[in-house]
């Protein structure tokens, strides 16, 4: 009876085995969850569209898919879900490999799923408005990133509000990324005028006449704003399009265009980013030393008023190993907001929430990234490694996390904004103080050091009750925590430490 049993239980292994075909189950996944980026005119480096595609490439797929390396979706699972995630689960993952296993079976035609009806071009539909840089900027072969702004005229006869603005970069292999805002004050006609080539480094002026439209990164997938919000976009205003390029290895000419998406709806409230730390770490004392595996940056905020959340997204640069925000709500319950446990530059995504969630007042939000800085890390561009400090080059570092937000329904937008530009400033001011207070610790080593030499004066490496100052000989049996009757460096160390403490 056993043996039947296993000869049974193998069969059905094999005949499971066996079963994995191309067109009932792998084709299905294909289709779903890679041909959307791997077809032509898309980001894929190759087609994945048919047997003979996906097959010539299994055993890499097969591993792609089982490191989780492709679809492109560092988010791990958190406590809310996300509009259009993109990972595989397990199952499917399992069934990937084991159709490479089986040596990739194409099975019954019969069964091949349709293809998708993808969408050529722009992701959002046709825009209300197509624009584009009014001409191509050349980006060279090697040498620093750039950094460079493109004005792009408008000319609107009236104000719009605007719910979406898509990128589709010209040069893909160069364009990083890309921040969109609008200027009606001429300021950035005026600094494009001023220079020979194409665009001008970067808006000086930042304030009224100037405003944000959020931006697009490489791997980022466009989003409309959700429900009753949308950006004013004022009549006359220019498109600003603040671009980064990292140069390929080989020369590009980049040309990008956007497309604008209106609508007619004016937004029932503002909305707005918490980023933390604010201004993508700049304040927050960035300063990794070289082979430093875990540096890590924390920064808290605690929300003033009752918030509707509707995106989260992170950002850091080559080093950037683990990004997370939390939320803990006043009644002590911690929700993961979003969770980055391995960081990949190349895909610096807006995670948008299926549907807003509630943050009631009181909620502490808090957000931590890690940067490692070791030779372990094989992203990182200095073999040996070197120390690196915020800025804003590719081989700088920044890192931050940012929470998209709207108040709640009868809630003072003002109350957050104000509280939140209170903790930009108080951000600085902590982190020069922590910056302060190292020197003087440095300076007390140093000072302690002397201090130690002078007295020591038979230079045996211990202070003996005989050496010792007068005012020293009264706390003398107190600092000698090992009862030999004399300090060496770390007592006198540990007894200034604790007067200091005592002092504060
Ligand atoms: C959002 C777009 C996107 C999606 C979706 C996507 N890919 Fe990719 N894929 C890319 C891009 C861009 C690259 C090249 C850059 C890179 O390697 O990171 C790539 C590279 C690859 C590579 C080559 C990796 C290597 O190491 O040479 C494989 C294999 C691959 N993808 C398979 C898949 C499979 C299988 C899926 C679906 C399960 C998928 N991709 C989904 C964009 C995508």
């Amino acid at each position: 009876m056993k043996k039947i049993l296993i000869v049974l239980a193998f069969t059905a292994l094999h005949i499971a085995a066996k079963e994995v075909t191309f067109t009932e189950h792998v084709a299905p996944i294909i289709f779903q969850n890679c041909t959307s980026c791997h077809r032509p005119g898309e980001s894929g480096p190759f087609k994945l569209m048919d047997y003979n595609d996906v097959s010539k490439r299994g055993k890499l797929i097969a591993r792609v898919t089982e490191d989780r390396v492709m679809p492109p979706w560092h988010a791990q699972k958190g406590s809310f879900k996300f509009h259009g995630d993109r990972s595989l689960s397990d199952a499917q993952i399992t069934t990937i490999s084991k159709w490479v296993e089986a040596d990739m079976p194409e099975g019954d035609p019969s069964k091949l799923p349709t293809m998708p009806r993808f969408v050529t071009g722009w992701q959002l539909g046709k825009p209300d408005l197509v624009v584009k840089m009014t001409e191509p900027f050349p980006v060279p072969a090697d040498g620093r990133d750039i950094y460079r702004s493109f004005v792009v005229p408008l000319d609107l006869p009236k104000d719009k509000w605007l719910k979406a603005i898509e990128f589709r970069p010209d040069a893909r292999t160069v364009v990083h990324h890309c921040l969109f805002s609008y200027d009606t004050t001429g300021e950035a006609r005026r600094l494009d005028k001023r220079e020979r080539s194409p665009g001008f480094r970067r808006m000086r002026r930042q304030g009224s006449g100037i405003g944000q439209l959020g931006g697009w990164a490489a791997g980022g997938q466009p989003n409309k704003l959700p429900e009753d919000l949308a950006w004013r976009l004022p009549r006359n205003a220019d498109l600003v399009l603040a671009m980064h390029y990292h140069p390929s290895g080989k020369p590009e000419k980049d040309q990008s265009s956007v497309g604008l998406y209106f609508t007619d709806q004016p937004p029932k409230t503002a909305f707005t980013g918490v980023q933390l730390p604010p201004v993508f770490g700049a304040l927050s004392g960035v300063d990794i030393p070289a082979g430093e595996k875990a540096f890590a940056i924390r920064d808290s905020f605690t929300l003033p008023i009752n918030v509707e959340a509707f995106a989260v997204s992170a950002h850091a640069h080559y080093l950037g190993k683990k990004l997370s925000m939390s939320a803990t709500l006043p009644n002590g319950k911690q929700l993961n907001l979003l969770n980055i446990p391995d960081w990949d530059f190349s895909w610096q995504e807006q995670y948008h929430f299926e549907e807003f969630i509630s943050l009631p007042k009181g909620t502490k939000l808090e957000s931590t990234v890690v940067w490692d800085n070791s030779s372990s890390n094989p992203n990182n561009p200095s073999v040996p490694p070197k120390r690196v400090r915020w800025g804003p080059e590719s081989e700088d570092e920044m890192g931050s996390l940012t929470l998209l937000c709207r108040p709640a329904e009868g809630e003072k937008f003002s109350t957050l904004t104000s509280l939140y530009r209170k903790h930009i400033s108080e951000t600085g001011v902590r982190t020069a103080r922590q910056r302060a207070g190292r020197i003087r610790e440095d300076n007390l080593d140093d000072r302690l050091n002397a201090f130690f030499k002078r007295t020591d004066r038979n230079g045996n490496g211990k202070i003996e009750i005989n050496e010792a100052p007068s005012w020293m000989k009264a706390s003398f049996d107190r600092s000698d925590t090992n009862r030999d009757k004399t300090l060496d460096f770390g007592e006198l160390k540990a007894a200034t430490e604790r007067l200091r403490n005592r002092n504060r």
